[in-house]
Order: C-alpha cells, then structure tokens, then sequence
C-alpha cells in the first residue's frame, strides 16, 4: 500500500504543536528563518505574503511579533482544513488551496506586490513533484519578487540516497534533493538562490515513524538493520537509540528572487 497522507494527516489541528518534538511551534528552531524573512521584507516592501503549507500560521504568528509591517496581507494557503482551523490570528487570512495550484490573484491587488514563503512543505511533491511544483509558484510571480523557504535538503548526494530510500521503505511518498539538484531545479524554475544557509534539522524518531505512517515495527526492525550497515559512519544522518533509529531530516533556507 502507498502512503497517502491519511495516517499523516491525523496529526493536523489542534495536536500538531507537540508533533516532530514541538519542532514547528518553537521560535528558536524557527528564528533564522523569520529573520531572513524580516530582512527581505524590508528590502522588497511587499503588500501580500503567500505562506504556501502554512499550516496553522505559526510563522506568520512571529513574524507579527517581530513587528511586520502592518499593511502587509498575510495569507496562509494549506490542503488542509484542520491546519487551518487553527490559524486564529485576525490579522492572518486562512485560504484553503494548494502549492501546485494557487493563484496570485488570491493573494495580491492587481497593482501590488507579491511575496512567497513556505516551511517544510516541498518534500510532499515526491520526486516527481518539485518541478513542477516550483514551475506552478514562479508562474504566480512576477520578476523581482521573492520566494523565501525553508525546504528540506541534504548536503551531500549520499545523504539524500538514505533519506529517499528511507520514505521509499515506508511507502511515503516524499522526496528531499541534495543542494546542487535543488540549485538547478530552481534555476530551471527561473529563481536565482541570492543566498542560502543550513538550519536546525529535525529528528525523525522510529517510534514517531510507525505512528505518522502507519510503518509496521517489522518493518521498521528491517529498517533500522539497513541503516546500520549503509550508515554506520554518519552520525549526521542517524543515530541507533536503544529505541530504535533517529533519523534526521535536514533544512536549508532559500532566498530566491524570480528572474
Ligand atoms: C510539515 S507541515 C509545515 C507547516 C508550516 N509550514 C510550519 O512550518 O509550521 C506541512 C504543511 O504543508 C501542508 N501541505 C502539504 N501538501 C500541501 C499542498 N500540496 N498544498 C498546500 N499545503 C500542503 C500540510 O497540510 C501541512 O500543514
């Protein structure tokens, strides 16, 4: 059976705070991030910020808080309306809609000036995705604009073999590039990589693997054998707890402006 999301989704709404170790709620995991964004924002002086799977708002929460300008439009777009729900700031809109199919004129006045981000949410186009997924969002855009993200991807090819053949294992269909592939993939989008910085990784822990995918403990045991001989000397990717396996899933933040 492939994964479909549904085991995933289970997550979404009120409980997602506490998932992946309180990862997406904690603003030092997320403070890098949120101060490329500012620094953007105060060169680019957009009217509307797209957050594409922007969950339930959480980094547009702290981007208020850091003192965003005001007359910004602040649009979350997420597939999911749980997430959603949960975005209860007044000053944030919550538009149900996806990363592959919104429109810029959802978000932005005909005259105004558009800015995107995303956290965490490329990996679920799969390796057949991100193409065209990338394509979709420059098409929103206009030359100049800004695409801020922070995606998943390795540093070295090695590391991005594991991780996909780790999802491909489970049946999940995610999919994470190493930093040259997703340098061109986003090239060939038209987005040129002003800069870029690696951030915190988050651990994906065996335990919480069986749960998000529904993986069976054999499965897992079968896993955890693999990784241990491929694996057995990057202490970066995984680590062999006496629970099991945790396996990291690295970031890197983009900035890339629409050529
Ligand atoms: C790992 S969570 C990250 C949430 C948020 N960006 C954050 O950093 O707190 C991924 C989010 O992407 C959303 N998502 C996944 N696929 C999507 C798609 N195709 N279009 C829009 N949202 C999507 C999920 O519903 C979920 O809210």
């Amino acid at each position: 059976m492939v994964f479909d999301g549904k085991q995933e989704k289970q997550a979404y709404g009120s409980s997602w705070a506490q998932q992946a170790d309180g990862y997406f709620s904690d603003p030092e995991m997320a403070r890098d991030y949120l101060v490329a964004i500012m620094r953007v924002i105060s060169d680019a002086t957009p009217t509307s910020i797209a957050d594409l799977g922007g969950g339930t708002g959480f980094i547009f929460e702290q981007l208020i808080e850091a003192g965003i300008p005001e007359n910004i439009r602040l649009v979350v777009i997420d597939e999911s309306e749980e997430q959603l729900s949960q975005c209860l700031h007044s000053r944030i809109m919550p538009m149900k809609g996806g990363f592959q199919s919104f429109s810029r004129s959802e978000v932005v006045d005909e005259s105004g000036k558009l800015m995107v981000i995303s956290r965490s949410v490329l990996q679920y186009a799969g390796f057949k995705g991100q193409k065209p997924w990338l394509n979709h969002v420059r098409g929103q855009m206009q030359s100049g604009e800004w695409f801020v993200h922070q995606s998943g991807c390795t540093e070295d090819l090695f590391f991005s073999q594991e991780i996909n053949r780790l999802f491909e294992a489970m049946n999940v269909d995610k999919w994470v590039p190493n930093y040259e592939a997703f340098e061109n993939l986003l090239h060939n989008a038209r987005f040129e990589v002003i800069e870029s910085f690696t951030v915190h990784s988050v651990g994906m822990a065996s335990e919480e693997l069986i749960v998000r995918y529904g993986v069976s403990r054999d499965n897992i045991e079968k896993i955890k054998v693999a990784l241990r001989s491929s694996c057995a000397h990057r202490p970066d990717i995984v680590v062999f707890p006496p629970t099991g396996f945790i396996f990291n899933f690295p970031y890197r933040v983009l900035l890339c402006r629409a050529v």
